[in-house]
């Protein structure tokens, strides 16, 4: 079915080279429905590498023997085909090394499918909590290129596209990684492929809660802030190698700030590292991330640092010397309603998988720093009234 639909005539394929900003070269164009249809052996089960909140990706091999990744969207009857190219267009002449660039496209009159190339080394998820969990191929030197390649793509993102994007779903499984572990951060600008009227902030906070700012959770308020606050949590989980949200014994959920919150409070900072690393990791950048991922994760954006200071902040430049140095040695723990809560499933699948290294820590913060923010109901900021 479907495989005589080809995206904008089989004639009009058109190819372009777009330059990246690293000097690159990167060809983009229009698919066939048919090409994609016979890469994927027919989108078959066999291909899927997963489902996220758009659709299901599938891996592919064109005929010239490219491996490409394709994304084929949900239905989106709403969303008039000119319109998506066009959103599709923008998007990928968006190119940096450390972002996810679009290889093509290809719509139809019901298919909207994107090409992507494919990362050998899957996603951050696939090494922290996934299928390569247990071969420990992220050391510290490769987390801390991941954190600062991933911030450097967002910081491209927020400050040098023009009009800017904010990406709205960073999370682990959206920083894939290439054949050296470098890391590309995937579907930015997603939000602007859904259709009018399309709620997925439900989907969202099924896949990602965790990650969500509160003002963004609670009121849909939408900055770059809140990508700097997910960005927060990413690296707070590439550091521990702890969920955002991780179920304990009773059923309880908890937050990876919660946890963090007493260890940081003594003093405690190797027994934030993942044990897997067995202690092979450099303190001073340990106590820089820390420090960076404890500003990202501040419940107020406006405190939040800008993406291009936490790029600088990793790297260890503090900029002006005469500027304030950027120090927050304190984390403040936010803790989602209960209603929130219930909507993660993420963590429902790891009943037994973190209490194996609990530490005996005072979890109550005792001290009004660190109140625990209460999520208060949520609304779906892609809402048109
Ligand atoms: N280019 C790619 N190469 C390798 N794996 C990929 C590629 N693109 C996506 N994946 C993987 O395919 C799976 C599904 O991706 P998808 O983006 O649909 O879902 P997600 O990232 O879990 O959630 P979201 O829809 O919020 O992005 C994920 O595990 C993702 O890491
Ligand atoms: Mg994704």
């Amino acid at each position: 079915m479907g495989s005589s639909l080809s995206c904008f005539g089989s004639q009009k394929v058109e190819e372009v080279e777009v330059l990246s900003s690293t000097g690159g070269n990167n060809s983009w164009r229009i698919f066939t429905y048919k090409e994609l249809h016979a890469a994927t052996s027919g989108f078959s089960e066999d291909n899927k590498l997963g489902e996220g909140g758009f659709g299901s990706v599938y891996w592919g091999k064109t005929s010239d023997g490219l491996q490409i990744a394709v994304k084929k969207l949900k239905s989106m009857n709403s969303k008039a085909e000119m319109e998506f190219a066009v959103e599709v267009e923008v998007l990928g002449r968006v190119r940096h090394n450390n972002l996810l660039g679009l290889r093509g496209y290809c719509a139809g009159s019901e298919q909207r499918l994107i090409v992507y190339d494919y990362m050998p080394n899957l996603s951050l998820l696939s090494h922290l909590h996934g299928q390569y969990a247990g071969e420990v191929q992220l050391d510290w030197k490769r987390r801390m290129k991941i954190a600062l390649g991933s911030a450097e793509g967002l910081s491209y993102l927020h400050h040098e596209v023009n009009p800017h994007i904010i990406h709205r779903d960073i999370k682990a499984s959206n920083v894939l990684l290439d054949s050296n572990f470098g890391p590309l951060v995937a579907d930015f600008g997603f939000a602007k492929l859904i259709p009018e009227g399309v709620s997925h902030m439900t989907t969202r906070v099924k896949g990602t809660l965790g990650y969500l700012a509160p003002e963004y959770a609670m009121w849909g308020k939408v900055s770059e802030s809140c990508d700097v606050y997910s960005f927060g949590i990413l690296l707070l989980e590439l550091i521990t190698g702890r969920k955002p949200i991780e179920k304990l014994p009773g059923g309880i959920k908890r937050t990876i700030t919660e946890w963090a919150e007493p260890l940081i409070a003594k003093n405690m900072f190797k027994d934030l590292v993942d044990p897997k690393i067995r202690g092979n990791f450099d303190e001073n950048q340990l106590k820089r991330a820390m420090n960076v991922a404890a500003l990202c994760v501040q419940s107020e954006p406006e405190k939040r640092p800008k993406m291009k200071e936490v790029v600088s902040l990793l790297k260890g430049n503090y900029g002006d010397p005469k500027a304030p140095i950027m120090m927050q040695m304190r984390l403040k723990s936010v803790k989602y309603g209960d209603d929130l809560l219930d909507l993660d499933q993420n963590s429902d699948d790891d009943d037994n998988d973190n209490d194996n290294d609990e530490k005996d820590v005072d979890e109550s913060s005792g001290d009004d720093v660190f109140g625990a923010f209460d999520m208060k109901k949520m609304q779906d900021p892609y809402k048109r009234r």
